[in-house]
This record gives structure tokens, C-alpha cells and sequence, in this order.
């Protein structure tokens, strides 16, 4: 099985007793060795993480700010507060028509410990999950961390002549990725709206992978976090279209991407319902509770939030369209089309296949600005690079002209 190429675990101090080798064996993640040299550097046009420029809107830290002034600062219901879990459970059944009861909805403290927590409950060493890549790497480090295997599967790339309305120019070969599982595979992960391609996952395939699990009893992951970052329509196809709740689907949420709150570490998972208590008692032994002034914030996000969420959208569709007017035009860029969702840039660069890390690393030297490397995203992207526009126009129109400088002297 391939593995993403990666940076050497870091150089660790002697530790004064033992500490599991899954854990000290997990790479640096390769976008941080690339903002790692420019820590401070204010020179450089960092858009190398998945975050926008955007603020959280007024509204949303008010809702906190007020629940701060109210007393919200004790422990709270570890599967989320009552209220927040309606509100959810009915911002999900209207947005994607099929009745998602409270019981199957648990808050949890951001999208990736959402996936930390159900990885926790499924993956014995020895274990394995099928990860479709390129994707964002957390799910293989969890994996790992938890002492089973990462087994990627890579979507395939759709020849330019065949592209219809597939996004970004990415498919999944189904029959392929069931291939891959064994006795030992416990779960399926798939990230559609895709950080970094912007592939999603088709209706069809969502049913096909959804009978696959039934019949043989693997869970799917569904990372649905860019769900609403969609640029035609309302939201991207969802597994809660089509799931029975005692289906083994798990898709997991966050309010980090579509409602600008990063750094308030708070999402959701839908699960079956007699996944609650179990997911309840592995949340109390993580961290107790969301707190509970974020939970109220996150309340207000969802009830309040429509407006803003469709605001993003128009925001990154800018950017979107000014990267893609100036980028396919760059020397020695190849394979890239706009996405149809997620906020990402994702093309190759020509003659740079053997020292992906290494050309990221020399943009940020030498061009001052910041991408992460494909190699970050799973085996089969040596070459490629990441680029996040959900930034300000003028942000994303000086990074590419950067970028066109650089690759001009490539
Ligand atoms: C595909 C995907 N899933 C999950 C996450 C985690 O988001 P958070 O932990 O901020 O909720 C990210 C963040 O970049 C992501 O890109």
C-alpha cells in the first residue's frame, strides 16, 4: 500500500518513560513544515491553512459574549445542550428534507474531535480504515495514532476531454475503494465537499457506498464540513439524504468553515441513535462538555445564520473566480479547474513532482507566499499544491501575482 510521502517524526527529547510508538512514529503534518519557516513573517500571504480571513460575524460573539454575562460558565450536558441539538436536529431536517431526530445528533468540540471521537470507538490496533484522498490529512494521523493503518484510496483524475460537470476534474471508482476492505477495515472515510480538490461525492455513488456498508458492516465517515460551501445551490449532496438512522453512517459537521468560527471549536456528528450514550461517555472522557457559552453562540450561528452562510459563499466565489482567471495561465501550471465547492485551489506545477515540500518551502522563501503542498493530502499528489482563497480579493490577486513571479524563474 502506498504511503503519503512524509516528513520524518519530529526529533523528540528522550521522554523519562515509555510513550507509545503510534504516536511518536506520526509524521509533522507537511503544511506545518512549511508555515513553520515563516512564523512571524509578515511578509508572506499565508494560504496554506483551511481558514478564511473573515471574522466571526457580530452576531455570533454577542450570542457568547451575553451567555458569558449570564452565568454560562459551568459545566454543561455533554452531548450538547437540549436547545442546540433541536436547533440542529431542525437545521438539518429542513435543509435536507428527511426528519433527523434529536436522538441522533451529539455536539461535539469541533469537526476534528468529532472524527477523533468516532475513530476512538471503532479502531482497535491492527484495524484499518479506508481513507479517499487526496484529503485533508488529520483522519490518517488519528488512525495511526490509534494504532490501526491509514489505507488510502485515491480518486482518479478525470481526463480534460471527459469533463463534463465534474468538479475540480476528480472521480471515485466505487468497485475500487470496496476492493480495498478486508475483515479488519472498520470504516470508510470520505470527505465530499473534498478539502483539497473540491470533488463531491455524487448522489449515485452516496447510495452505492451506502449499500456497500449495510451488507458488510463497515461504518462510513462522511466529513460533510464544507457541505454549504457549495457555489450552485443550497448544499452538497449528503449521506442525511439518504441514511436510515440505524444505518452505520456517522457524518460529521463543524461551524468552523461556513459560519467563520475556527477558533471556537465547535461541530456536530449525526450518528444511529443507540450511538449516543456511548458517544456521550467518550466525550466525557475527552474533554466533559462543549462549553457552554460557545453552545449558545452556536445556537444563534444556526438560527440566525442563513444570510451570513450565503454571504461566504458570494465571498469565496469572488476570490474563486479571480485565482481562476489569472492562475491557469501561469507558466508551467497544469491540471486545474475551479472547484464547484470548498474554498481551495488545487493544481499541479510542472516539473516540481520530485520535491513537492521542498518548492512550497522555497515560495515561502523566496516568492513570500504560503501554499501547502499536495503531498500533504495522501499518496498521488506529488506535484500538486493547495491554495486557500477564501480570502479578500485583493489577498488572493497579489498571491497569485507572487506566485506567477516565482514560477516565471521556475
Ligand atoms: C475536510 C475537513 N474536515 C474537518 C476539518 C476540521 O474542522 P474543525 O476541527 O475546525 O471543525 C477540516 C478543517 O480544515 C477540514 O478541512
Amino acid at each position: 500500500m502506498p504511503e503519503a510521502a512524509s516528513v520524518a517524526p519530529p526529533e523528540y527529547g528522550a521522554f523519562p518513560a515509555y510513550v507509545r510508538p503510534a504516536v511518536t512514529g506520526i509524521e509533522t503534518q507537511q503544511i506545518l513544515a512549511v508555515s513553520q519557516i515563516a512564523l512571524g513573517d509578515k511578509s508572506v500571504i499565508p494560504l496554506w491553512y483551511g481558514e478564511s480571513d473573515v471574522p466571526t460575524p457580530d452576531f455570533i460573539c454577542k450570542a457568547a459574549q451575553d451567555a458569558l454575562s449570564a452565568g454560562e460558565t459551568f459545566y454543561s450536558h455533554k452531548r450538547g445542550t437540549p436547545e442546540l441539538r433541536e436547533t440542529l436536529a431542525g437545521y438539518m431536517s429542513d435543509l435536507y428534507g428527511r426528519e433527523i431526530g434529536v436522538d441522533r445528533v451529539s455536539v461535539t468540540a469541533s469537526g476534528m474531535s468529532g472524527i477523533m471521537l468516532l475513530f476512538q470507538c471503532l479502531i482497535d490496533p491492527g484495524d484499518n480504515a479506508i481513507i479517499a484522498c487526496p484529503v485533508w490529512p488529520n483522519a490518517q494521523s488519528v488512525v495511526r495514532a490509534l494504532g490501526g493503518e491509514a489505507r488510502f484510496h485515491s480518486l482518479d483524475r478525470v481526463p480534460p476531454a471527459e469533463r463534463g460537470d465534474e468538479g475540480g476534474g476528480w472521480r471515485l471508482d466505487v468497485e475500487a475503494l470496496k476492493a480495498k476492505c478486508d475483515a479488519r477495515t472498520r470504516a470508510i472515510f470520505v470527505n465530499s465537499p473534498n478539502n483539497p480538490t473540491g470533488w463531491v461525492l455524487p448522489a449515485d455513488q452516496i447510495a452505492e457506498l451506502l449499500s456497500f456498508a449495510r451488507e458488510r458492516g463497515i461504518w462510513i465517515i462522511a466529513d460533510e464540513v464544507y457541505g454549504r460551501m457549495v457555489y450552485d445551490g443550497r448544499a452538497a449532496p449528503s449521506f442525511l439524504e439518504q441514511v436510515e438512522p440505524d444505518d452505520p453512517v456517522f457524518v460529521v459537521n463543524s461551524f468552523s468553515k461556513s459560519w467563520a468560527m475556527t477558533g471556537w471549536r465547535v461541530g456536530w456528528t449525526v450518528h444511529p441513535p443507540q450511538f449516543g450514550e456511548l458517544l456521550g461517555n467518550m466525550i466525557e472522557f475527552n474533554y466533559s462538555c462543549v462549553p457552554p457559552f460557545v453552545m449558545q453562540a452556536a445556537d444563534v450561528a444556526i438560527r440566525e445564520g442563513e444570510p451570513f452562510v450565503r454571504r461566504m459563499v458570494d465571498y469565496c466565489r469572488e476570490s474563486r473566480d479571480i485565482v481562476f482567471d489569472a492562475l491557469p495561465g501561469l507558466p508551467h501550471v497544469a491540471d486545474c479547474a475551479p472547484p464547484d465547492a470548498s474554498f481551495y485551489a488545487f493544481f499541479r506545477i510542472d516539473g516540481t513532482q520530485d520535491r513537492t515540500l521542498a518548492f512550497a518551502q522555497q515560495l515561502v522563501r523566496e516568492a513570500k507566499v504560503g501554499v501547502a503542498p499536495g503531498t500533504a493530502f495522501g499518496p498521488g499528489a506529488e506535484g500538486w499544491y493547495r491554495l486557500c482563497f477564501a480570502q479578500k480579493p485583493e489577498t488572493v490577486r497579489e498571491a497569485v501575482r507572487r506566485l506567477g513571479e516565482a514560477l516565471e524563474r521556475l
